[in-house]
């Protein structure tokens, strides 16, 4: 979890003084514009497109609820950079070059560092924000 956190902080640190409220935006901007017509501005699964998927959206608020309190950041940057093979994610469209864009490394919390993009990570942040704590 120090990792974590200890990423957050780099990745602040690399941005222009005061500037975590544009990070914020950006991370806002590029989730209501890539997921919330399927999982919703408030990332609770209801989403316009919802209704009509085959599979239902999972609700994202919660990620952190069910998952002992603790936000599965590095869970969510795999989900959403890697999920393309998979069939259970069929309905998740491929992002193709929508994430690209300056890199950074990214700590997990297992103490691994992948590369991974600024924006992908300014979402996942966003997300963090979302999330429900009952
Ligand atoms: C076209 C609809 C659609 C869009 C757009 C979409 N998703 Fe999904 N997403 C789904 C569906 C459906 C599932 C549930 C898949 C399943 O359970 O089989 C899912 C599952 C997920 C999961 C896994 C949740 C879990 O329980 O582990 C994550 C994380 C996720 N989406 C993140 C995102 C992010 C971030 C974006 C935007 C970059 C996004 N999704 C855009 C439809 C979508």
């Amino acid at each position: 979890m120090r990792t974590y956190w200890v990423a957050f902080a780099a990745l602040a640190l690399t941005q222009a003084a005061g500037c975590t409220t544009e990070a914020d935006t950006r991370g806002r901007a590029l989730f209501n514009d890539n997921c919330a017509v399927c999982h919703g501005r408030k990332a609770d699964g209801n989403g316009p497109l919802a209704p009509k998927l085959e599979v239902w959206p999972a609700n994202l608020s919660e990620l952190a609820l069910n998952n002992g309190g603790v936000f599965p950041a590095d869970d969510v940057l795999a989900k959403v950079h890697g999920y393309s093979n998979s069939d259970h994610f069929a309905d998740m469209p491929e992002f193709g070059s929508v994430f690209d864009g300056p890199e950074v490394m990214w700590t997990t919390a297992d103490g691994a560092r992948i590369p991974t993009t600024q924006n992908l990570i300014e979402l996942v942040i966003y997300l963090e924000s979302l999330q429900v704590s009952e």
